[in-house]
């Protein structure tokens, strides 16, 4: 189907610093007439109508979609996803990216992902599940450490302990078990194999068998720098990935996309949308550590600015089932987000900071400032709002460049207890250094 200029009406829906960069990739496109994003956020707002929503609920995505006459809606989150809203969309007859509930599962559901995985003979790490405590306590017992805890189900990005001693495991289990701290995604755990290796993100956007692969990314998920302290929602990516050299670059292809897409097909899950592969690269080559059904955050923060197609029309594409792979085409050089996240991230967060931004003119070059947890306060000033508060972009010729940029950008901008990594993407610079 050729679209014409300005024939779409798009929604995003979602709030976080993945849906603002969705939200300006939109309004760049000249596909679209109209654009709004729902619920968003205050740095959404400023460039687009945003409408209160339970995003979660596919329902309410629906009705608010009948209500503004959109033909495209952007699904950006996974719950809404896991929830069915695409099904929702199309049973209603309304174009939407992002896959069907039963492709969502790959995220929503470890259990079903591994099984799914096993089924294919698709590398990842050797896991078992459990239901019950005594038998998972059971199977520690002879399971060499470190050894890693997931909760089946979505739990935000916290449902995963890499246990180094013994104590540390069996109190995961019963967390997840007895005290079922994340609810019912914890009702059902793998224990898995720990893989050793370097990690990358590799985004496809999938449209049934066909695909675009998108270079691949690295996020940093550890709040402090040189990878410690606690797990965050991430602090920071970039892209292009060097980890993800041309030969496992191959592999992953080989290995992994095509049997994950032809199961998919073949189980008769017709998967249209964004498919994050978490790899690891080992000494075995590349592994999967986990599905994602949308694009990641802060990782699409880093690849929309290297598209020179628009990602936009790709997307459609994907949806409608029109996607040809060729037509992926890409910028030179890289790009990198920083987090700046507020105080007390990724413990107890504070709000309603007060954030103080550089004017347009102050911005150093092909830099951009996104937003994920903010709000405008009485006065119509910039409050924070969440933990990870901004997101500084910037895109260069070389990842030096890049990372060079982002840092001067997030020098620009302040708030109380505002806090950031000083080594996003350091590991990938000391070694072309090296
Ligand atoms: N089998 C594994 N071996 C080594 N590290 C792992 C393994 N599984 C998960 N991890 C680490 O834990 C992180 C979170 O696990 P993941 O499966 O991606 O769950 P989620 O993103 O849903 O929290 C991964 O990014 C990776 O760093
Ligand atoms: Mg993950």
């Amino acid at each position: 189907m050729e679209l014409l200029p300005k024939s779409l009406n798009i929604l995003v829906v979602g709030s976080g610093g993945r849906e603002h960069a969705l939200l300006q990739a939109c309004l760049a496109s000249p596909l679209a007439a109209t654009v709004t994003a729902a619920p968003g956020n205050a740095g959404m707002a400023l460039e687009a109508p945003c409408h209160p929503l339970d995003s979660d609920d596919p329902a309410a995505i629906v009705a608010l979609a009948r209500k503004l006459g959109s033909n495209f809606v952007i699904v950006g989150p996974e719950v809404p996803l896991a929830n069915g809203a695409v099904d929702a969309l199309a049973a209603a007859g309304i174009t939407a990216y992002g896959p069907v509930r039963a492709g969502a599962l790959l995220e929503a559901s470890k259990t079903h992902s591994k099984a799914f995985l096993e089924r294919h003979g698709i590398p990842t790490a050797r896991a078992a599940k459990f239901a019950a405590t005594a038998p998972a306590l059971e199977y520690l017992r002879a399971h060499p450490l470190p050894v890693v805890i997931k909760a089946s189900g979505l739990a935000a990005g916290k449902g995963v302990v890499i246990a180094h001693d013994a104590a540390s495991a069996e109190r995961a289990v019963r967390d997840m078990l007895d005290a079922r701290v994340f609810g019912e995604s914890g009702a059902e755990i793998l224990i898995e194999e720990f893989m050793e290796g370097e990690e990358a993100s590799i985004m496809l956007m999938v449209c049934g068998t066909r695909f675009v692969m998108l270079p691949p990314s690295q996020d940093h998920k550890r709040a402090h720098d040189g990878d410690t302290g606690p797990n965050t929602g991430g602090m920071g990516a970039y892209a292009p990935a060097d980890v993800v050299t041309p030969e496992v670059r191959q592999r992953v292809v080989s290995e992994i996309v095509e049997p994950t897409l032809r199961g998919l097909a073949a189980e008769g899950v017709d998967y249209r949308g964004t498919l994050y592969v978490g790899i690891m690269v080992t000494a075995e080559g590349p592994k999967v550590v986990e599905f994602n059904v949308r694009f990641g955050d802060p990782e699409c923060q880093v690849l929309l600015p290297l598209f020179e197609t628009d990602p936009v029309r790709l997307m459609h594409d994907c949806a409608t089932g029109d996607l040809r792979p060729a037509d992926l085409r890409l910028r030179d050089g890289s790009a990198v987000i920083l987090t700046l996240a507020a105080h007390g991230y990724p413990g107890s967060v504070r709000k309603g900071d007060p954030i103080s931004l550089p004017a347009p003119e102050e911005m150093p070059p092909a830099t951009q400032i996104l937003h994920s947890g903010t709000k405008l306060g009485p006065e119509g000033t910039l409050l924070t709002a969440g933990g990870r508060v901004l997101g500084a972009v910037a895109r260069g010729k070389d990842l030096h460049e890049a990372v060079e940029r982002a840092y001067a950008l997030a020098a620009k901008i302040h708030f109380d207890g505002m806090h950031y990594r000083r080594d996003i993407a350091a590991r990938q610079l000391n070694r072309s250094r090296a």
